[in-house]
Formats: structure tokens, C-alpha cells, sequence
């Protein structure tokens, strides 16, 4: 078999052209625009990038884009005075601090003092609880980006065996959250899990986010098995340049799956496309208006 390839970038361009739209009716019938603050603190040249990405997607469907730039030695102090002011503010509906923070602010803390009705990102605690219990809540991006994209391939996923590969409070553990919501029957496998290629062998969906590159080999997916690679590992190649691979080797699983992300145009450009699928969704909620259909979990 040779896999159907999920093309993430066109699809996170359709998610982008529904949240347009919606913010247009939003403004139209409610004169709402709805805001997004990004707090970097520090200059990581990835984060760098990233939060110029958000920014730049954020106004391109119409939402109002505020970004706070901190030095690198911002005190946990001020940090926080920042975050209650943007609470305060009801011209900002979603609150984003880019992680990894530096070293000496406590990025529990932090997070969790966003307020969780514009905690955009689905971090804080009250969401994850939220999330862990079935109840309504606000959902990280990623995971949300991956989940749409296997309701959009299957349709139901009722029944399905899903392996998520990976324990990590920002993708494995909502992930496996989702899935169960869907109702998959859900392993999480990690770096200590026995006998990892039978585990995944037997699933029906593959979510790999370990973040090591290329470590899912083509003979541990099941013939026909959806794989969904949220890695983006930077490699060196034999003749020194680099290039972005998953957690998957996209060659050998292509040959046996039934569908596949490929790596770069995937789950990526999904997350920023949910990140602004989040904002929408809190600004309705934060106004008592119906939420946009088929853009939350
Ligand atoms: N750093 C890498 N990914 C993310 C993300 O999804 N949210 C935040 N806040 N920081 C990140």
C-alpha cells in the first residue's frame, strides 16, 4: 500500500479561511474583534520565528495582534504584573507566553496565572482538568490540529486503536485525552515502554511526538494504519547541509500506511491554524455567542 499523504498546509488554510469568516461575522454583527497576546520572553531564535509566524496569521484573519517582547532577565515579578494586566484587558481574548521561559521563572506558575478563559494554549491547570474530565475546555493546538485532521480523514474514530507515542504534558497526554473522547482505545507509549514496536504494530493510529528524529520504522505500522508525525527534528545530511525530519522515517511508513503527515506541511502549520481556532472559540464564549462549528474538540 502505498499511503494517502494528509496535506496539513492546505487544510490549516481552510481552518484559517473558517475562523476569516467567523471573526468577519463577529465584527460585522457585534463590532468584536477578537485579540491575541504573545508574551516571548528572551531571544530563542526558534521562539523568534514562531511568534512572528502567530503574528503575522493572527491579523491576516482579522483579529487584532499584540506582542510583548521581555528581556531575558525579566523578573518573575513583572512577568506576572504583565499577565494580570492582560487578564484585565477586554480587548485581549487570548493569552499565549511562548515556552521554553528562561531558567529562573517557574513556567508552572506562570501559566498558571493566565486567566483560563484566554488561555489559548490549553495549558493551564483548570483546562487540563477540564479536558481529563470531558468538560468543555480550552484545548492545546497541537493535539487539536491532529485530531481534526483524523476526524476530517475517518470520519468516526469510534473503536479505533490509537498509539500515541510520547508523555508530554504540551501533545502525548491531551492527545491520548482526545482520542479517548473519541472514543479510541488509547495507549501512550514512552521511552520506557517494553516492546514498543508490538505496541505500536497493533494500532490503527500512530500519533509520534517523541521529538527523536526518524525513530519509527516503516515495520512497525500496521498495514494501513494512520500516522500522524508530530516531530520536527532539524538533521545533518552526508553531505553537511540539513534538512526537517519527523519522528517517523516518512519512506518506509508511507509504504505500509494507509495515510501519513509528511514533515515539513503536516501537523505544523495545524498548530498556528488552532492557536487562532482557539482565540475565535474564546472570544465567543468570553461573549456569550454560539461557537464556530467544527473548530473545537
Ligand atoms: N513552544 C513550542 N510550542 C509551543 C506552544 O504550542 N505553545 C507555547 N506557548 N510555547 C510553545
Amino acid at each position: 500500500m502505498t499511503a494517502q499523504v494528509i496535506d496539513g498546509k492546505a487544510f490549516a488554510a481552510e481552518v484559517r479561511g473558517k475562523v476569516a469568516e467567523h471573526v468577519a461575522r463577529l465584527k460585522e454583527k457585534h463590532d468584536l474583534v477578537p485579540g491575541l497576546a504573545v508574551v516571548l520572553v528572551g531571544e530563542d531564535p526558534a521562539s523568534e520565528v514562531y511568534v512572528r509566524s502567530k503574528g503575522k496569521q493572527t491579523t491576516e484573519v482579522g483579529m487584532k495582534s499584540v506582542e510583548h517582547k521581555l528581556d531575558a532577565d525579566t523578573s518573575e515579578a513583572d512577568l506576572l504584573a504583565l499577565i494580570d494586566q492582560l487578564n484585565k484587558d477586554d480587548s485581549i481574548n487570548g493569552i499565549l507566553v511562548q515556552l521554553p521561559l528562561p531558567g529562573h521563572l517557574d513556567e508552572d506558575l506562570v501559566i498558571n496565572s493566565i486567566d483560563p478563559a484566554k488561555d489559548v494554549d490549553g495549558f493551564h491547570i483548570s483546562n487540563v482538568g477540564l479536558l481529563g474530565t470531558g468538560q468543555k475546555s480550552m484545548v492545546p493546538c497541537t493535539p487539536l490540529g491532529c485530531l481534526m485532521m483524523l476526524r476530517e480523514h475517518h470520519g468516526s474514530l469510534s473503536g479505533m486503536n490509537a498509539v500515541v507515542i510520547g508523555r508530554s504534558n504540551i501533545v502525548g497526554k491531551p492527545m491520548a485525552q482526545l482520542l479517548l473522547g473519541d472514543s479510541c482505545t488509547v495507549t501512550i507509549a514512552h521511552s520506557r515502554t517494553k516492546d514498543l514496536a508490538d505496541v505500536v504494530r497493533r494500532a490503527d493510529i500512530v500519533v509520534a511526538a517523541v521529538g527523536r528524529p526518524e525513530m519509527v520504522p516503516g515495520d512497525w505500522i500496521k498495514e494501513g494504519a494512520t500516522v500522524i508525525d508530530v516531530g520536527i527534528n532539524r538533521i545533518e545530511k552526508d553531505d553537511g547541509k540539513t534538512k526537517l525530519v519527523g519522528d517517523v522515517d516518512y519512506a518506509s511508513c508511507a509504504e505500509r500506511a494507509g495515510a501519513i503527515t509528511p514533515v515539513p506541511g503536516g501537523v505544523g502549520p495545524m498548530t498556528i491554524a488552532c492557536l487562532l481556532a482557539n482565540t475565535l472559540t474564546a472570544t465567543c464564549r468570553a461573549n456569550g455567542l454560539e461557537e464556530p462549528e467544527g473548530l473545537t474538540a
